[in-house]
């Protein structure tokens, strides 16, 4: 009988952290998450940017796979500090990489769609040559190649738009800049792939059963405009769509500068995972049924 696999999960207590240790749960496993910060779900705090720490934590743990998801997040914060996002991003997920194969874990580390440019060639499949346009892009980038170049069996698995839980993400702000001001602009010239954090976390753990090396594009199905979005996750919260005003990209950047480029349509087509029978359901469904539980979180129920 298969015994239960000990995980060890970096980012625990992050955004898609929280959504993994659970689904690890569901499905019969062991997590022990670690984290930057002591909180719900971190057994264990460590900066992974500390080799010997990350080498210690992976071995007294003995996990039989590591899902990497610790990251420094903030695409300006990176832009501000390049140093400190290769540290954490390059450096970090390669120390990760190494405590792993030392300990005999297989690793997934979880990866983004800003390591391509967004300037055309949407949407990319695994095979799509990277090119990102941003710090965060270029950091998250030298990750996976040390990742892959640690040891060829482990696997990355880039992600998008991600939303859920109780850390900061885009349909809260939606929501509560509706509450607080009623209306918002929202760049229509932006495209991508919403991912639900929870249902991200369950194509995580399908795909960590199958073990598999490379590349691999995990979001929910289809793509849309950041507008596009917005209006979406207003008309699931009960709100008056019309409240959420297109704008483009020059346009909102000349009132609220931000030192990041994003790409402009980063869509993500999963082929390698769909072709080992992983794949997500289509963003709007995702949507349509979590925003209605954060609305009410929010009190705003209709
Ligand atoms: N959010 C998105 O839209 C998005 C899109 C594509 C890909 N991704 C990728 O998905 C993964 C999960 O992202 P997320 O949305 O869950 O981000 P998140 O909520 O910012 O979580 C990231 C976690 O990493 C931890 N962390 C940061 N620096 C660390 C360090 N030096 N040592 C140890 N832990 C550290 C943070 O801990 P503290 O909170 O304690 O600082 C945080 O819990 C990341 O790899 C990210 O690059 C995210």
């Amino acid at each position: 009988m298969e015994t239960r696999r000990r995980v060890f999960v970096t980012g625990a207590g992050g955004q898609l952290g929280g959504y993994l240790i659970e689904a690890l749960v569901r499905n019969g496993d062991e997590p022990r998450g670690l984290g930057a910060h002591a909180g719900p779900g971190v057994d264990v705090v460590v900066d992974i940017a500390d080799e010997s720490a990350v080498e210690r934590a992976v071995a007294e743990m003995r996990p039989r796979l590591v899902i990497h998801a610790a990251a420094y997040t903030d695409v300006d914060g990176c832009e501000r500090d390049p140093d400190r996002a290769m540290l954490i991003n390059a450096d970090g997920a390669r120390n990760v990489a190494r405590a792993a194969r030392a300990s005999g874990a297989w690793l997934l580390a979880v990866s983004t769609d800003f390591v391509f440019p967004g300037t055309g060639g949407a949407p990319y499949d695994e095979e799509a040559s990277p090119d990102p346009i941003s710090v965060y892009g270029r950091s998250k980038l030298a990750g996976e190649e040390a990742v892959l170049g640690e040891d060829d069996g482990f696997a990355v698995a880039r992600t998008a738009w991600v939303y859920g839980g109780a850390g900061k993400h885009f349909p809260r702000t939606v929501l509560t800049v509706l509450r607080d001001r009623g209306v918002m602009e929202v760049v229509d010239d932006e495209v991508g792939s919403p991912s639900f954090a929870g249902d991200l976390a369950e194509a995580l753990v399908a795909l960590s059963a199958r073990q598999p090396a490379g590349t691999f594009h995990l979001t929910n199905e289809g793509s849309t405009s950041r507008h596009q979005f917005a209006v979406a996750v207003a008309e699931a919260a009960g709100l008056d769509p019309s409240l959420v005003r297109p704008t483009t990209t020059p346009e909102f950047l000349a009132r609220y500068p931000l030192p990041a480029k994003r790409p402009q349509n980063s869509t993500l087509v999963n082929r390698r995972a769909a072709e080992l029978g992983v794949t997500l359901r289509p963003w709007r469904e995702a949507t349509m049924e979590y925003v209605p539980r954060l609305a009410a979180e929010l009190g705003m129920t209709t």
